[in-house]
């Protein structure tokens, strides 16, 4: 036999079987993200590299070391998007959206990031990413947190508690970063491979360590809420003030540094203790200064993106959501004549009653083929259709989820009897 080619490692099918969670998940978002003021935006999974480059900055592990880089035909290096707020900005940008306006937008889809493959961690995942640009103030970090809460609320989520910080304006991150590269430095014997590579592209990552021996040497650190702006301070305070007016509970953690450079003020991240190593179910933070690092005009923004994989793998640790049934009749047909007129009568079926499913038998098969068939469709009702039914200008229904019942109906009425025993079958379920 011909060998199988095997899936690309880190990159996952979703089955329909699961589905179902996907989209409780997505649709919820949608409605929420549009009840708040969002509208989508879709751009392509593939931009030039530089974008991402520039975006995210050169010393991170995303861009360091993740990111799925080609050269194409025409000699130009592009770049599978690891993430999403590069290339909504850049879309902004492109399309001249700006000009002085304000835009609230989500988009999802699939990001690709070269890491090493473990639970909850993949190489293509799935993002909704959420962006508001043009708002300065503390009102909308916490209006974008809050959304998040509903979302979780809305789903059961539970055991995802959120974690805070500032990381202050690019100027007042400077100098924190001299002092505690300062810091590093004095103390560079203890520090471990990764952390020596970090110290210097990207010192505040060392923060970031989950290697325990860097434990004790990374709580005695200066700490870069100390070392904020009085305006990232007040920014930050009135961010704490207003989450707690609203009653949601939160956690400021002066070592949340997040990996991506954009980052400027508040960052935040919802944690859970169900997933393991991968906690992280959503991020984000305010990017201030990205859209004029990508050539606009000085603008500020902040957005967070969700991991749906990880949201999935928490939905299903707190039981199953119930799978809709693919079809609601299922059409059995019995004799050559039966058999073609059904495709005509079920396209006819179809046009009378747009809003219900049907799934006509095909390729044929004895009538407990077709039946086993039928109940695997998780239909409601089937629709039988025989040469002696065709003759006498009926069809019979028979509900298939309860025991009784199996009626008949004239052709010319089909469409309302099945309307009629599709509501009633309902009924009992
Ligand atoms: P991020 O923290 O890199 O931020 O990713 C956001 C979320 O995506 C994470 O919290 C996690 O749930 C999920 N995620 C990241 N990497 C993986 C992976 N390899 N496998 C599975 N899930 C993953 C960003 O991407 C920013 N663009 C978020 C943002 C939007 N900030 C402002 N606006």
């Amino acid at each position: 036999m011909t060998e199988q080619i095997q899936p690309v490692r880190g990159m996952n099918d979703v089955l329909p079987e699961e589905m179902a969670i996907w989209q409780a998940i997505e649709t919820s978002a949608r409605e929420l993200l549009s009840g708040y003021g969002y509208r989508e935006i879709r751009v392509p999974v593939v931009e030039r590299t530089e974008l991402f480059r520039r975006a995210i900055g050169e010393h991170t592990d995303v861009v360091a070391k993740e990111m799925y880089t080609f050269v194409d035909q025409g000699g130009e290096s592009l770049t599978l998007r690891p993430e999403g707020t590069a290339g909504v900005m850049r879309a902004i940008l492109s399309n001249g959206m700006l000009r002085g306006q304000r835009h609230k937008l989500w988009c999802a889809g699939p990001m690709f990031r070269h890491e090493r493959p473990q639970k909850g961690r993949y190489r293509q995942f799935h993002q909704i990413s959420v962006e508001a640009v043009g708002f300065g103030g503390p009102d909308i970090d916490v209006e974008l947190i809050a959304l998040c809460a509903r979302l979780w609320r809305r789903l059961g989520l539970q055991r995802v508690r959120l974690e805070i910080n500032s990381l202050g304006t690019a100027e007042s991150r400077r100098l924190y970063r001299d002092r505690l590269v300062e810091y590093l430095r004095a103390h560079r014997d203890q520090l471990d491979a990764d952390s020596q590579r970090r110290l210097d592209g990207n010192p505040l990552r060392v923060l970031d360590s989950k290697n325990p021996q860097m434990r004790a040497l990374i709580d005695a650190a200066p700490v870069l809420t100390e070392h904020l702006d009085a305006e990232s301070r007040e920014h930050f305070q009135a961010v704490c003030r207003a989450l707690e007016a609203l009653g949601i509970p939160f956690r400021v953690n002066p070592r949340l540094v997040r990996g991506l450079d954009y980052y400027s003020r508040t960052v935040f991240e919802w944690i859970t203790d169900a997933l393991g190593a991968q906690d992280a179910v959503c991020s984000g933070g305010r990017y201030d200064g990205l859209i004029a690092q990508l050539g606009g005009e000085p603008t500020p923004g902040i957005g967070f993106a969700m991991g749906l994989e990880r949201l999935v793998a928490l939905l299903t640790q707190s039981g199953p959501i119930a799978a809709p049934a693919a079809v609601d009749v299922y059409i059995v047909t019995s004799g050559p004549r039966a058999e073609a007129f059904g495709l005509e009568m079920v396209e006819r079926l179809r046009d009378a009653l747009p809003n219900r499913r049907f799934e006509l038998n095909l390729g044929g098969g004895n009538f407990k083929t077709q039946f086993r068939r039928a109940d695997r469709s998780g239909a409601l009702l089937a629709v039988i259709l025989g040469d002696d039914e065709l003759e006498r200008g009926v069809a019979a229904l028979k509900p298939l989820r309860r025991e009784t019942g199996q009626s008949e109906s004239p052709l010319s009425a089909l469409a309302a009897a099945i309307d009629t025993a599709l509501a009633a079958a309902a009924a009992q379920t």
